[in-house]
């Protein structure tokens, strides 16, 4: 008789960084296929093989090595079940701890449709011609997530957004305990690019005291506007996974914006960013963040960058002072 399957433990705090870096990594995986494509296409000797999966089994034995679901093979027969990613995909969400955990599904439909999968496919083609936007633009003649997609393909970019939302919060509540110190002493908050203001309404929930500018409720404000002309004033302006979108050049633009907005450091004014710090050591979050790189590559200008980049930047853009600090 096949054993039952084992109830699943819920990802703790400490494995959440883990499941996130494993969503980007196997929505995003295919990325390294286009990357080889990419190379053969332009003439570097390369080789790979490929077998493909056909049935159900053969595809769970191989979502199941991902660590995209669990297994238990002690039995005559192997029973599946959820791991901490698959846990993040189950389509309504999961309420946990008065909370709701929502569902990444959309991320990956939309990091795997085709309209992504055709942008990635062209990517030789792109880099053979002299192109000013990025691949995905030059093909579909809107950019990701861009409201103008939304007369191309309105599901498409339902889809995207939603991807996109369900990120926004994605281990919030662990970051505003590990720098619960910056948000307890911090008077005045714009969230720029601040999405649908989940963010926004994580720290106000958490900090009641931080006047928060971004979605509506009474206690948050939205100001709609520009980022590249003006970022409504704060002691402190927070950019969270905005800047790996733009080009360097367009950094230092909404840096210099976002600086203009906070006061002098010695009114504690701050930008606070949230975004990757490429590394150099191996391992799965850091093949997950070349993975995002040429992923941005494909869809946007924007790239993933190292201390030296973001030095680089933050200099450009006038700051004199400033702090990388990991998430645990
Ligand atoms: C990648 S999302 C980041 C969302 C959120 N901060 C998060 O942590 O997931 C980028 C956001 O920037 C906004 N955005 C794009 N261009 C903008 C502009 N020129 N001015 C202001 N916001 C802009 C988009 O609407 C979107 O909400």
């Amino acid at each position: 008789m096949a054993s039952q399957p084992q109830p699943t433990a819920f990802p703790t705090g400490a494995e959440l960084l883990q499941v996130q870096a494993d969503l980007w990594r196997h929505s995003l995986h295919y990325m390294t296929s286009m990357a080889l494509r990419c190379a053969v296409q332009l003439g570097i000797p390369t080789a790979i093989h490929r077998n493909g999966a056909a049935f159900l089994r053969r595809l769970m034995r191989l979502l199941a090595a991902s660590g995209i679901f669990a297994v238990d093979n002690s039995g005559e027969e192997s029973v599946y079940c959820l791991s901490p990613v698959s846990y993040y995909l189950l389509v309504d969400g999961i309420p946990r701890d008065e909370q709701h955990i929502s569902s990444h599904s959309s991320f990956v439909l939309s990091a795997t449709s085709t309209r992504c999968v055709e942008a990635a496919l062209g990517l030789a083609d792109w880099l053979k011609k002299d192109a000013v936007a990025p691949p995905f633009e030059e093909l579909h003649g809107a950019t990701l997530f861009h409201e103008s997609l939304e007369s191309i393909d309105a599901e498409f970019h339902r889809l995207s957004n939603e991807g996109l939302a369900s990120h926004d919060d994605f281990g919030i509540h662990i970051a505003l305990r590990q720098f619960s110190d910056i948000f307890e002493g911090m008077r005045s908050l714009t969230d720029c690019g601040g999405g649908d203001g989940t963010t926004a309404t994580a720290i106000v929930k958490a900090f009641p005291h931080i006047k928060c500018t971004i979605p509506a409720d009474g206690v948050i404000s939205y100001v709609g506007g520009d980022m590249f002309k003006f970022v409504p004033p704060a002691q402190v302006v927070m950019l969270k996974f905005v800047l790996h979108h733009w080009s360097d050049e367009d950094c230092v633009k909404i840096l210099a914006q976002c600086k203009k907005a906070i006061p002098s450091r010695e009114e504690a004014g701050k930008v606070l960013v949230g975004d990757i710090v490429t590394s150099c050591s191996p391992g799965p979050i850091s093949e997950t963040q070349l993975l995002m790189d040429v992923a941005m590559l494909t869809v946007s200008k924007g790239r993933q960058r190292d201390e030296n980049d973001w030095s680089e930047i933050f200099v450009k853009a006038g700051f004199t002072d400033y702090k990388f600090t990991a998430t645990e």
